[in-house]
């Protein structure tokens, strides 16, 4: 499915805070978060950055990454969704290659992603692990008893770094 993909702005304050609920995956809380990073990122704090995926005006998707604090080259995707109805489709793929695509530009060397162990996150999971992400490690009971803090990883290749010059 081809979507264009452009900044996030405040008119999609509502929507976003609408899509991240109806993924069904996240609290209150974890939601309020997203659009308090919104907030952030609007206000113009670099260390968020939000992109959207459109379907002409309407938003289908976003991610929000950032570089980590106290690392070299470091950088967290701290979020990434698509409304439910669009997913499955590509749209996921093209905001995570697109996040990729900056991350490089800013010379990051290490992309780190955290989700949970949870039978709903299998999915996530395999989304991550098919676009080349390692289980890089676990933290047992992290969220909540018998819900796991899975980290993944993705690194920069020489690869990535020969096509970035070409
Ligand atoms: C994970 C997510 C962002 C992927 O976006 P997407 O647009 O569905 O991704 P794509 O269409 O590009 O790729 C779909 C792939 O993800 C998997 N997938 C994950 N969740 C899926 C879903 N709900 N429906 C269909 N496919 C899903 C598919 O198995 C497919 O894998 P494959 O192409 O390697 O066979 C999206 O499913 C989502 O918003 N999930 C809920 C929120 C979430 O888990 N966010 C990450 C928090 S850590």
């Amino acid at each position: 499915m081809s979507c264009s993909l452009r900044p996030v702005g405040r008119a999609h304050r509502a929507p976003l805070e609408r899509l991240t609920r109806a993924t069904g995956l996240f609290r209150e809380d974890e939601v309020a978060t997203a659009v308090e990073l919104l907030d952030d990122s609007l206000a113009g704090d670099d260390d968020y950055r939000f992109v959207g995926a459109f379907e002409r005006d309407t938003l289908i998707g976003y991610a929000c990454w950032g570089p980590t604090p106290g690392t070299e080259g470091t950088w967290d995707l701290y979020w990434i969704a698509v409304d439910p109805a669009r997913q499955g489709q590509g749209v996921g793929t093209q905001l995570l290659v697109d996040v990729e695509r900056r991350v490089l530009a800013d010379g990051g060397r290490l992309i780190v992603v955290e989700t949970s162990s949870r039978a709903d996150y299998a999915p996530t999971r395999g989304f991550y692990e098919r676009r080349g992400y390692t289980r890089a490690a676990i933290i047992p009971g992290y969220y909540a008893p018998g819900d796991d803090l899975v980290i993944y990883t993705k690194e920069r290749t020489d690869g990535d770094l020969a096509r970035a010059a070409s």
